[in-house]
């Protein structure tokens, strides 16, 4: 590396690490970021489950989180056996699996948003086998995202002892 090359260098990185410090200042000087705001309601309905019925929940809720990572991830790379491998632990199986006094717990509209979460994954896992273009498979992701948001908007779990949630 030739010199003016070499200053160029140790004064970027002199540059970049002093504006990072910059935005550490506010904390550094007291301010901790915004107050807690007040009144803070959480109106969506409450879906009833024990600590245990929930704990079986969450983690599939978990998984599919984990299969919508899985299916980006595998449509970054090419990787159709990747996005039909992260789609199908998802798909109906898992729904089927749940046991039934869980699902006896939930309401219809619940259901209905998850039995077509769980079908857009096996319909994911489906396409995947035949399309090389990752732009559709992204689009039935998209599409499936869309009851992961609106079941979240309007659901919440809590226990029938405390109903606060925990
Ligand atoms: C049919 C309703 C429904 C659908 C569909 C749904 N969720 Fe959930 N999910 C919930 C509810 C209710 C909670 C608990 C929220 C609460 O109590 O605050 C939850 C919680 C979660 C959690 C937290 C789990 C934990 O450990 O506490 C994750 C992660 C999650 N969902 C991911 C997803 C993803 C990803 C999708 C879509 C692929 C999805 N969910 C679809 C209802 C749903």
């Amino acid at each position: 590396m030739r010199l003016p090359s070499l200053c160029c260098a140790v004064l970027t990185l002199l540059i970049s690490t002093t504006t990072f410090a910059q935005d550490l200042m506010p904390m550094a000087g007291g301010n901790m970021g915004n107050p807690m705001p007040k009144n803070v309601e959480d109106n969506r309905q409450v879906v009833l489950l024990t600590a245990e019925e929930r704990s079986i929940v969450a983690a599939e809720m978990r998984q599919m989180l984990a299969s919508v990572q899985g299916v980006t991830d595998g449509l970054s790379r090419g990787d159709m056996q990747a996005v039909i491998a992260a789609a199908s632990e998802s798909g109906m199986a898992m729904m089927q699996n749940l046991p039934s006094p869980i699902r006896m717990k939930f309401p219809a509209p619940f259901s209905q948003m998850g039995l077509a979460t769980h079908r857009a994954f096996d319909q994911i896992a489906q396409e995947a086998k035949t399309i090389k273009d990752p732009a559709p498979v992204l689009k039935q992701l998209s599409g499936g995202i869309q009851n992961c948001i609106a079941c979240h908007a309007t659901y919440r779990f809590a226990s029938p002892k405390s109903n606060n949630g925990m």
